[in-house]
């Protein structure tokens, strides 16, 4: 079988390493030719884990090819996959632009039947436009080539995408035919030994499916930010209700967990996009407009904790900032929580000095010199006048505190992930603010 990729981001990248690793023969498309040199000489463009190992094995094997020719790629193909990005516009909306600039060039060159899948996360109702721009070449072209388009969303999360893509909860399949439904299934077969459903809907299901996923989790992230700012206030601990709710069945004890807020590059967008479409079709998504406001307070809300500690006094005050990824394990800092209390702190005329185990370049890439990096967390403390923490990385979780006690000035912790103890930090004689949970004053 063979099949092509079009777009080389997260989705496309890993969609197609994992699907050569069934054998399939994948050729991987994207217009960025530096994109594709780095592919083509060993190098992913992204960091993402066991990633590494699934690409190098398949291009050796001959079977994960990259290019930047869209035209060639289709050749023998059966299927292929549309995973290019979904940018917000200015109003919030998702761009389709580069989606159907690809649907024409496939309907400009496709000589035979094939299964155009979207992967990308698009709005509702972008499968017909997909195939509205296909049909149309094609009519230039005067050639009648039958094919198929199909919603296909993905729900991988980034730091775990290979995972999540080698064994998926559920495979999401909107299509209108018999034959891109075998196609499809001939396809995820492999990856579904686990007993775990494929499941085949209308498209415009499908493409809701992911949109109603993604604002769903986005609202348990903003639910429970809630109310831990509301524990805090009546003297409640987050941690233990949080446990109370999630050991019901019903509720369930995942992504529950209080923060910073949520970023990254798909609940932001989805949600916005959501309020969007509801909005142009007259009804109003009044939760999810809730949602991305506790979003945007919640950035901020380790950044008041700091204020109000120093009695808004933060001149020429420097801070250790441990972790900047939007969550660990990647390296991605789009709408990373990260980057609202830096701007905060900077405002308020301190400074930061920051590490994370692997998001430094693209910090550097994005904040340039407006702060200092360092070479390890412990560095990132030297003489600095309190430790914020945004992202858990694991290698966080059990930091020297005693070495930590040396280097900072104050030994004062703020803590955006709720990963380390109360009670050890107050019998180390620590200041520590937790989100939801009494903090503990030395
Ligand atoms: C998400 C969806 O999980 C995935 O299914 C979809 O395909 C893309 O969007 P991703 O953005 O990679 O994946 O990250 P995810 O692990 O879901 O975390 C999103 C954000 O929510 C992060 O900022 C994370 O820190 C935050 N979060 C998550 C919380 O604040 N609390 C939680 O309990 C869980």
């Amino acid at each position: 079988m063979k099949i092509s990729v079009i777009g080389t981001g997260y989705v496309g990248l890993v969609s197609g390493t994992c699907f050569a690793e069934t054998g399939v023969d994948v050729v991987c498309v994207d217009v960025d030719q530096r994109k594709i040199d780095m592919l083509n000489n060993g190098q992913i463009p992204i960091y993402e884990p066991g990633l590494d190992d699934i690409y190098k094995r398949n291009v050796e094997k001959g079977r994960l090819k990259f290019t930047t020719g869209l035209a060639d790629s289709l050749q023998d193909t059966e299927a292929v996959f549309i995973a290019v990005g979904t940018p917000p516009d200015e109003d919030g909306s998702a761009d389709l632009k580069y989606v159907l600039a690809v649907a024409r060039e496939i309907g400009q060159n496709m000589d035979h039947y094939m299964v155009v899948a979207t992967k990308s996360t698009v709005p509702v109702g972008t499968s017909v436009k997909v195939k509205e721009a296909i049909l149309e070449e094609l009519k230039k072209r005067k050639v009648d080539i039958p094919f198929d388009v199909a919603s296909n969303p993905e729900f991988l999360k980034e730091g775990s995408a290979v995972e999540d893509f080698l064994r998926p909860d559920r495979i999401v399949i909107g299509t209108e035919s018999e034959k891109a439904q075998k196609v499809m299934k001939r396809l995820y077969k492999p990856f579904l030994l686990n007993g775990h459903p494929i499941l085949f809907m209308d498209i415009t299901s499908a493409e809701m499916t992911k949109y109603a996923a993604n604002s769903m989790l986005a609202t348990r992230i903003s639910f429970i930010n809630d109310i831990a700012n509301l524990c805090e206030i009546m003297g409640a601990d987050i941690d233990a209700v949080r446990k109370g709710i999630g050991s019901d069945p019903r509720i369930g004890n995942k992504f529950l967990y209080p923060g910073t807020g949520y970023g990254g590059s798909c609940f932001p967008k989805d949600v916005q996009a959501l309020i969007r479409t509801a909005d142009e079709h007259g009804h109003s998504l009044d939760i999810l407009k809730a949602v991305e406001k506790v979003n945007d307070r919640q950035k901020s809300v380790l950044f008041h904790k700091i204020y109000s500690h120093f009695n808004g006094d933060l001149k020429g005050r420097r801070f250790a900032l441990w972790g900047l990824a939007f969550k660990p394990k990647t390296d991605d800092m789009r709408e990373a929580p990260s980057l609202v209390v830096i701007e905060k702190l900077l405002q308020a005329g301190a400074t930061v000095t920051a590490y994370d185990p692997v998001a430094m370049d693209e910090a550097r890439r994005i904040l340039g010199d407006k702060i200092t990096f360092a070479k390890d967390e412990y560095e990132a403390c030297i003489d600095a006048d309190g430790l914020v923490l945004i992202t858990e990385w694991p290698e966080f979780r059990l930091p020297n505190f005693k070495v930590l006690e040396r280097l900072l000035k104050d030994k004062l912790i703020f803590d955006g992930r709720n990963i380390y103890d109360p009670s050890e930090l107050q019998e180390l004689s620590f200041t520590y603010y937790p989100i939801g949970r009494k903090s503990v004053k030395s």
